[in-house]
C-alpha cells in the first residue's frame, strides 16, 4: 500500500535516515517524531516536505506526549495507518554496576515507550493498519553485562507477539525486526576495530520495514523477522568438519 500515514517515532536516531527516505519515496506520508529538536531540524531540512514528510517535538515514551503525536498525524494528514517505533536504547554494563534506575531508564526507552505509542496510536487504527518494532538477538541470547538491553527487548517480543494475536482480529499488523548492530558512521567511529561485516547496512533494515509496512506482509502477524545480515553468534564447538 502507498500513500499510507505513518508515525515514526524515535526517527531522530541511527535508522531513521534511512527508513524516512524509502518510505517517503513509495509514497508515504509520515510524522518523524522525537525529543532532539535539533535532530528534527536536520531531518526535516533533509526529507521534510509539506503535507508529506513532517515533523514533531514529542516525548512518546509519555502517555501525553504520545496521545499528541498521535491526535497530530491525524489533524495533518486526515488519518493514521500505521507506527514504525524506532525509540530505543542500548545499555552495557555488569550487573554490580547498574542500580534500579538504568534498569527503568532501559526499560522505559526499549519497552514502556512501545506501550504508551502503541496506545496512543491504537484509537486511530483499522483493518490493515500496521506497526513495527525493533529488537535484537541478544534478546534470545542475553550476553554478559547486557542484562538490562537485553531484558528490555526480551519484554518488548513478549508484549509485541501479544498483542499481535489480540490486534489481528482487528486486521491490525503487529511485527518486529530482529536486527544486529547497525553500520552507521558513528559505529565506525567509536569502534574502529571492529569487523563490520557483521554489521547490518541500515538500508537492509529499511528494506524490512517497508516490506512489514505493505501489503506483501498481509500474512505476517506477531512474526519476528531476523535482519541480521551475515552476524551469528560463534563458539569454539562451531566451525566445518575437519
Ligand atoms: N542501531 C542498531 O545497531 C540497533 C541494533 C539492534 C536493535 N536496534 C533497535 O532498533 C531501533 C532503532 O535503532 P536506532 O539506532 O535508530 O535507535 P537509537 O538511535 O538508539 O534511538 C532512536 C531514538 O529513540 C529516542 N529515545 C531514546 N530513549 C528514549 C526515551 N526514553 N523516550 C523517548 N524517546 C527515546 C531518541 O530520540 P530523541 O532523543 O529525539 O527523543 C533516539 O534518537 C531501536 O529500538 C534500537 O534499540 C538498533
Amino acid at each position: 500500500m502507498s500513500g499510507q500515514v505513518l508515525l515514526v517515532t524515535g526517527a531522530t536516531g541511527g535508522l531513521g535516515g534511512a527508513i524516512v527516505p524509502r518510505l517517503a519515496a513509495r509514497g508515504d506520508r509520515l510524522l518523524l517524531v522525537g525529543r532532539d529538536k535539533d535532530r528534527l531540524a536536520e531531518l526535516e531540512a533533509a526529507h521534510g516536505a509539506p503535507g508529506r514528510v513532517e515533523t514533531l517535538t514529542a516525548d512518546v515514551s509519555d502517555p501525553e506526549g504520545a496521545r499528541s503525536a498521535a491526535e497530530e498525524a491525524v489533524t495533518r494528514y486526515g488519518r493514521l495507518d500505521g507506527l514504525v517505533h524506532l525509540v530505543g536504547a542500548f545499555k552495557a554494563g555488569p550487573l554490580f554496576l547498574m542500580d534500579a534506575d538504568a534498569y527503568e531508564q532501559t526499560l522505559r526507552a526499549n519497552f514502556l515507550s512501545a506501550v504508551t505509542a502503541t496506545q496512543a496510536a491504537l484509537p486511530h487504527l483499522g483493518q490493515g493498519a500496521r506497526l513495527v518494532f525493533f529488537t535484537t538477538p541478544l534478546a534470545d541470547e542475553p550476553l554478559p553485562a547486557l542484562s538490562a538491553y537485553a531484558a528490555s527487548k526480551a519484554a518488548l517480543v513478549a508484549w509485541a507477539r501479544s498483542i499481535a494475536h489480540e490486534l489481528k482480529r482487528g486486521g491490525v499488523h503487529v511485527n518486529v525486526i530482529s536486527m544486529t548492530m547497525a553500520d552507521t558512521p558513528d559505529k565506525r567511529a567509536a569502534r574502529p576495530d571492529l569487523n563490520f561485516d557483521h554489521t547490518i547496512a541500515p538500508d537492509l533494515v529499511a528494506r524490512a520495514v517497508a516490506f512489514l509496512t505493505s501489503e506483501e506482509a498481509d500474512g505476517l502477524y506477531g512474526a519476528v523477522v531476523p535482519v541480521l545480515g551475515r552476524f551469528e553468534f560463534r563458539s569454539d564447538l562451531s566451525g566445518p568438519p575437519r
